[in-house]
This record gives structure tokens, sequence and C-alpha cells, in this order.
């Protein structure tokens, strides 16, 4: 049986990143393959990449416009031909190349519950405006911020007078349990 591959694009520390390789190596992601990891910036997370030997790119780096470096993203992309491009973390919004080129076989995680508190800041909008129930969403990506058909979503309640780093950390979890199982369904093609 061929690989299903998959392209992981971070922004951060990759804590979503190492969630997936360590499924991998436990077994628990038959037949899946993480061919590359993709960041914007030098995300710390892309150690979990190098120290397993998976390529590691920062396409931005090389590129001035944006024009350029959307088509670069794309090039990095497709040469890894992957069944599915995991946005795991990563913090800018794709260009209409990336869309056009793999429309279908893009997931992005939010810690929200989508369609509430999209955007950069899902884990602070939901504490200020005082739901009493958040979590974490994962979605088909479209051309919209966090707009994507929902494919699953993980809840949890806030505890009272939780920070923002306690909540997310606790997002986090079921963010990252969530997110290997939709690689797990997609993988077997459910
Ligand atoms: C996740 O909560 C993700 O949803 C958000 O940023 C966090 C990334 O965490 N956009 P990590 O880099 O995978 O640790």
């Amino acid at each position: 049986m061929n690989d299903f591959t998959c392209v992981v694009f971070i922004s951060g520390t990759g804590s979503n990143l190492r969630a997936i390789l360590e499924a991998i190596e436990k077994g628990a992601l038959s037949g899946v393959k993480v061919a590359a990891v993709i960041a914007d910036v030098d995300a710390p997370g892309l150690s979990f990449a190098r120290d397993r030997g998976i390529p590691a790119h920062v396409p931005l780096a090389d590129y001035s416009t944006r024009e350029d470096w959307n088509r670069a993203l794309v090039d990095c992309t497709a040469h890894y031909a992957p069944d599915l491009v995991v946005l795991a973390g990563f913090m800018r919004l794709l260009g209409a190349p990336m869309l056009e080129a793999f429309r279908g076989r893009i997931i992005n995680t939010h810690p929200a519950l989508l369609p509430a508190f999209p955007g950069a800041h899902g884990v602070r909008d939901a504490l200020n405006y005082g739901v009493k129930v958040t979590g974490a969403t994962v979605i088909d990506v479209d051309e919209g911020v966090d707009t994507g058909a929902i494919i699953d979503q993980r809840a949890l309640t806030i505890r009272p007078g939780e920070s923002e780093e306690e909540l997310h950390e606790r997002i986090k979890v079921i963010e990252r349990e969530m997110l290997v199982d939709v690689i797990a369904r997609r993988a077997r093609n459910e």
C-alpha cells in the first residue's frame, strides 16, 4: 500500500506536529507519512522535523513579494505530492495558488468552536466574550478566515479564573488528539 503523504505547515512551537509524528512512531497512524514540514518563520517546531531527518523548509525567507512566496509555497509543497496539507498552527493566510493547487486537501486546526471566534486570537476572544464552553475545530480550508467546512470539533468547559495561557494549553491537548484522529480518518478514506 502507498503511504498517505502529508505536508505539515507550522508557525510556532509545533506541538501539533510533534503529536502527529509521535502517533506515526507509535503505529497509531497506519500508512501515514510526513514528507516535509514548511514554516513561514524559523519556528521552534521545525526541530521536531529536523531531529527526524524530515525536510524542513522556510520558503518565505527567500522571497520578497507575497506573490512570489505563494508560488514558492505551491512549488515546495507540490514537490512532495501530498495527499493532505495539514495547517498545524500556521499563522498566515494561504493565497489563491495554494487553494487552487490543493483544494479539498488542506485542513486547519483552530483553538475555538467555529464559527465562533475565528482569526488569530480564538482563545483570547472566547475568554473575553465570557463563554463558558469553548474548544477546538478542524476545518477544510477555503478562501476565508476559518470559514471552511467543519470536519470535527471537541469542547471543554472554561474554569473560573482561568488564564488565556492555561486555557490554550488545555485546548491544545484535545486539539492534538482530534487532529491525529482526523488525519487517520482521511488516510482510511472515511
Ligand atoms: C494551536 O492552538 C493552533 O490551533 C493555533 O496555534 C496553536 C499552535 O500550537 N493556531 P503548536 O505550534 O502546534 O504547539
